[in-house]
């Protein structure tokens, strides 16, 4: 008997990385003058990162080329982000995948490689739980030395940033215009791959990359930080993904501003945001009061803040860390409502009265 197939049936994927895409955008605040901050949520990608837009890219491109053989092994060192999306896309291609972590990832983002048949090696220098950055790509480069296994290097693969083309469609097929583009910058793959697109296709954006104060892409000294996946330490070598030519301004946020900032997102749409998203957001709502009037200004959100319960949402890590500062979590609350409240009025002004 024939079976009649609707046409509905046939466009339900049957693999987890066509839902890749297409991700929501949500208005946080809007300023009497009509200006609009907007995130882009790229949590809403399957292993709940944009990052997966980029493994995606590197691997079918590395196929192309012949850098990586049917059956064949990909190694590479990851703060879990990049690992989550290479774990996803190598089981569903039949490559055995190696992530090389250090213990300040996120637990969760490690155990959910390891639930996708991720191997782990995991890179401990044993001196604080600080990201150990440069040792984890050692080690990485070790291994695809030893073995002859595909070492993607996110850092200095063009396909990285090549991943997000269709991130920026996605914002041009609904938005007039974009003037601003504010990102936490790592690889930097996501911040300059988008915006590259974005002005191919002749939209005139202003970009902006963040990184924790104490990393070192936009030329600050180096010292400590606690958000994990942007910034690059002291003693590592920026990558050519980060494209200087392609970010107008460098700014360092703060982990306090940073955590502040998520956590008051959550408090006040329901949406749990990274870390490093948080960063960008404290930045992104500072500036809305002095931007020109109208504009519109979209955050990259790369990941959900359920990955980091256990860190930036749990008050006794915080305080541990001296991280936790309730007249910062008050002000925002105070600036947030101050442009809810802003019709009519300078937007500046309240920024001034909010004391922010
Ligand atoms: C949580 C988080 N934020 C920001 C970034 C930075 O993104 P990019 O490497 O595209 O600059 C990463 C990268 O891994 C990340 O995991």
């Amino acid at each position: 008997m024939l079976t009649t197939i609707s046409r509905t049936d046939t466009a339900i994927p049957d693999h987890a990385s066509a839902l890749v895409g297409d991700t929501p955008l949500l208005e946080l605040a809007r300023t009497g003058a009509g200006t609009r901050l907007l995130l882009k949520l790229e949590q809403f990608n399957p292993t709940g990162s944009s990052k997966v837009r980029m493994a995606r890219q590197m691997i079918l491109e590395a196929e192309r080329t012949g850098a990586l053989l049917p059956g064949g092994h990909i190694v590479e060192p990851t703060s879990g982000n990049t690992g989550l999306g290479l774990a996803l896309i190598a089981l569903e291609r039949g490559y055995r995948f190696t992530a090389v972590v250090d213990t300040h990832a996120a637990r969760d983002k490690v155990r959910a490689m390891a639930a996708m048949g991720a191997e782990l090696v995991v890179v401990d220098t044993g001196v604080s739980d600080a990201p150990s950055t440069v040792e984890r790509r050692r080690v990485a480069d070790e291994i695809a030395t030893r073995t002859g296994a595909f070492r993607p290097d996110q850092h200095n693969n063009p396909a990285n940033s090549d991943g997000y083309t269709d991130l920026a469609g996605e914002l041009l097929d609904v938005l007039d215009r974009i003037d601003y583009l504010v990102g936490a910058v790592g690889t930097g793959g996501s911040l300059c791959g988008t915006a590259r697109e974005l002005r191919r296709r002749g939209a005139a954006v202003t970009t902006i990359g963040v990184e924790p104060v104490g990393s070192i892409i936009f030329g600050g000294p180096g010292s400590r930080y606690w958000q994990t996946g942007a910034g690059s330490p002291e003693g590592f070598t920026v990558g050519s993904n980060v494209d200087y030519d392609c970010v107008d301004e460098g700014v360092a946020v703060g982990d306090v501003d940073a955590f502040t900032a998520a956590r008051v997102v959550a408090r006040r749409t329901g949406l749990l945001i990274g870390g490093t998203a948080g960063a960008a957001v404290s930045l992104a709502l500072r500036r809305l009061a002095v931007v020109a009037a109208g504009s519109t200004m979209v955050v990259l959100v790369c990941d959900a803040g359920e990955k980091y319960l256990d860190s930036i949402y749990d008050d006794d890590w915080l305080r541990d860390r001296r991280l936790l500062d309730e007249a910062a979590h008050r002000r925002l609350h105070r600036l947030l409502n101050a442009y809810a409240d802003s019709v009519g009025i300078a937007a500046a002004d309240l920024y001034r009265k909010a004391g922010a």
